[in-house]
């Protein structure tokens, strides 16, 4: 550092994109061999091979007075050229040990490309199926999201992010980027800080315990703060309270939208992210336009109530380029820029990555109803119905840039191999019926096709081949652009000419699955009723249409609890099953003068989160706990049997909740604080035990950020262990202090 110029240390803070892969924004970048041959970038996200790579490194390197390397980074977000489910997807295993291993596998591919950061994991919980990116992240819970951030770290990072085949994780997006003001992806949200202390930064709190090395900054306001320009919870909280002190970079031109947010002209914007800790600024280049005025005149901004001296300026640089460096450095670059990119790197066997993807979507998916019809016999005569029977594209889902359609075994052929015997296949229904919604699904490539003979012919032409058949598996759900970023849903359904599809389906009397691959979760309306069996999907990646065929044949078995609840209605958005109490509880149905609806009839199917059916029956035995009553220095043993009482093995997330009836503010009904998977051969049972202790219970008094204190009461804490976060038993537990 003591030798580099201002301008080489601006240059380092300079993040920009390659040209080769998907352009999210509407501002292009500056001529990028030009910035290389005057040092000034200092890392390049989105080269498609390690042959660019090594290019732009050797331009770098030459173009740099002290040979500073670059990084390269990537959106690897579910899994990279083996594409796995969705995350949100594999939140719903609730397995930790695969989320690692699809992390780490994604990892030795990207790394085979010359790759040193990926944007993952995605950790923003979400309560609203509205927001597109609910797709991309762990679901709702923050302890379950918790969880999720520190195996995908582990998975990515393994012991040294500087590793052989491993890769920096950076946490996104930093934060409540998952709460958007009526759903509507890039806006802001204004909470309570206690649901930013409870609900959203525990994520990230566990994924920097877990190690992770960089963070990027979301593009939304939080309680009225741009996160690009938020000093107090990025240098404040993220730094000074959870210790992290790895690089923050902004996302696609983060730091040049503070002007719209209303934070001021470009020069302000800029001292204004720099100071919030903001290290690296993505695609805009305002920090290398910027900063050279700034670090000579300082700026005054009276109408922002914003001032740094030219000196304090020169200081923060320093700052920021010192992380920038310190990164590089971890990842091994300063003494190795092409670690990684020798010409004979080769990728982890693919036919590796493929079982695993199978395996995944698997165990991703979600039974949520079984009228006794699956798993169906590989000799039954089935009729695959619907616009995703035989897809490829959209069983990637979103953000899958370096996936490719054709890695994708459709769902016919999956079951056609598994059989051995090819199903007949009709069309049933276009994904949407509006042709302007078409255009908007297929802006990264066509992925809707709409089938332009008359609905009714159409659908004729499935019931005939539905008359055929001993069942029928209807595929229906979301094209892979309904969900990601930028696709918010005003109403979270069905497409309407999918629900008409299901119930002409479900009028013939043949005994009907469904199968919804989608990128959110729906509400499903009258087809949870309509179908005798029904498996949550998502959109599972290249072996997704597999993983069906395994679970619904019997292959495999299905094990996936729901990360997040399904709505019952789409207008009850956002929902958690976490919910506060009122004064005037929701009975469970309507009732005047009681939170509820008024329009949503009282048999309105939803699922509640943690919930999935396996083929066999798991029964749960009394909870024991080891004392009913405690002192805070003392943790107390909960033990449960659980048996499987069928002929099948299963596998079982048991589920530990608690809530707290009486404290100095409103609590959540129940939150979950623990979880355990088992699997259980037939008959076989087995003892789990769980710790509890009181730190599970203690809560913030936010009346600012800064102010934020926890504490803990003594009194009664109510403890629920079952099969999902609704159906369980109850113990009290007393604290004596
Ligand atoms: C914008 C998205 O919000 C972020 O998740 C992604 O990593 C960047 N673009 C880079 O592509």
């Amino acid at each position: 550092m003591a030798r580099m110029t201002l301008a080489e240390k601006i240059g380092q803070l300079n993040l920009m994109p390659a040209g080769e892969g998907l352009l999210t924004g509407t501002r292009q970048p500056t001529s990028l061999a030009a910035r290389l041959e005057n040092g000034q970038v200092g890392a390049i996200f989105g080269t498609k091979s390690v042959a660019t790579a090594r290019a732009m490194q050797e331009r770098a390197l030459a173009g740099s007075r002290l040979g500073i390397p670059l990084f390269f980074a990537e959106d690897v977000i579910h899994g990279h050229r083996t594409v796995f489910p969705l995350n949100i997807g594999l939140a719903c295993s609730w397995d930790m040990d695969l989320i690692a291993a699809t992390s780490a596998f994604a990892a030795a591919e990207a790394a085979a490309e010359g790759l040193h950061q990926v944007y993952a994991p995605m950790i923003d919980i979400s309560r609203d199926p509205r927001w597109g990116r609910v797709a991309e992240g762990p679901g709702e819970d923050p302890s379950l999201a918790g969880r999720i951030a520190a195996a995908a770290v582990r998975g990515f990072q393994g012991k040294d992010p500087g590793s052989k085949g491993r890769v920096a994780a950076c946490l996104k997006h930093f934060v409540a980027y998952g709460a958007p003001e009526s759903g509507r992806d890039y806006d802001n949200v204004s909470l309570a800080w206690e649901d930013l202390l409870t609900t959203y930064l525990p994520p990230f709190a566990a994924g920097v315990a877990a190690g992770a090395a960089s963070v990027m900054v979301a593009f939304n306001a939080v309680n009225k703060l741009p996160m690009h320009a938020n000093g107090p919870l990025i240098e404040g909280w993220l730094r000074a309270k959870t210790g992290f002190d790895g690089l923050v970079v902004s996302d696609y031109t983060g730091v040049a939208e503070l002007t719209p947010h209303g934070m001021g002209p470009a020069p302000v914007a800029v001292a204004r992210a720099l100071h919030a800790g903001v290290d690296m600024d993505m695609v805009g280049e305002d920090y290398l336009r910027e900063l050279p005025g700034l670090a000579k005149a300082g700026v005054t901004a009276p109408d922002a109530g914003f001032a740094l001296s030219a000196a304090q300026v020169t200081a923060l640089i320093d700052r920021a380029c010192r992380r920038v460096l310190r990164f590089k450095q971890q990842l091994g670059l300063l003494e190795d820029p092409f670690r990684g990119m020798a010409r004979s790197a080769r990728p982890p066997a693919r036919a590796k990555g493929r079982a695993l993807a199978r395996k995944a979507a698997a165990r991703a998916a979600v039974l949520l109803k079984n009228d006794g019809l699956l798993p169906l016999s590989p000799k039954a005569r089935v009729t695959l119905i619907g616009p995703f029977a035989a897809d490829r594209a959209n069983m990637l889902g979103t953000w899958a840039v370096s996936g490719r359609a054709e890695d994708v075994t459709p769902l016919h052929e999956a079951v056609a191999a598994l059989t051995g015997r090819a199903p007949t296949v009709a069309w049933g229904a276009n994904i949407v019926d509006e042709p302007w919604l078409v255009q908007r699904l297929n802006v990264h490539g066509v992925t809707v096709r709409q089938d332009p003979r008359p609905e009714a012919e159409i659908l004729a032409e499935a019931l005939a081949a539905a008359a055929t058949a001993d069942v029928i598996i209807a595929t229906v759900g979301e094209a892979k652009e309904h969900a990601g970023e930028s696709s918010s849903r005003l109403s979270p359904d069905l497409p309407a000419p999918q629900q008409r599809l299901i119930a002409a389906l479900a009028q013939t009397g043949k005994p009907l699955v469904v199968v919804v691959f989608a990128g959110r979760p729906l509400a499903l309306g009258a087809v949870a009723e309509q179908a005798d069996a029904l498996l949550y999907a998502w959109h599972g990646g290249v072996a997704g249409p597999e993983g069906v065929a395994d679970l619904l044949f019997g292959a495999a078995s299905p094990s996936g609890r729901l990360a997040v609840t399904l709505p019952a209605h789409p207008g009850e958005v956002p929902l958690t099953y976490a919910a506060e109490p009122t004064g005037r509880p929701y009975p469970g149905h309507f009732a005047k003068f009681r939170t509820g609806w008024l329009d949503m009839p009282d048999d309105a199917p939803g699922f509640p989160f943690g919930f999935g059916l396996n083929y066999g029956q798991v029964s749960y035995g009394p909870p024991r706990l080891s004392r009913a009553k405690a002192r805070a220095d003392q943790a107390v043993n909960l033990q449960i049997m659980v048996t499987n009482t069928s002929a099948r093995a299963v596998t079982e997330t048991v589920q530990l909740y608690a809530s707290d009836p009486v404290a100095r503010i409103t609590r959540p009904g129940r939150w979950l604080i623990d979880f355990q998977q088992v699997t259980l051969g037939p008959g076989e049972c087995r003892t789990l035990r769980f710790r509890v202790t009181p730190d599970q219970f203690s809560y913030p008094l936010a009346p600012s950020l800064e102010d934020a204190e926890w504490v803990r009461d003594p009194g009664l804490i109510q403890l629920h262990i079952g099969a999902n976060s609704r159906d369980t038993q109850t113990m009290d537990l007393t604290w004596l202090d």
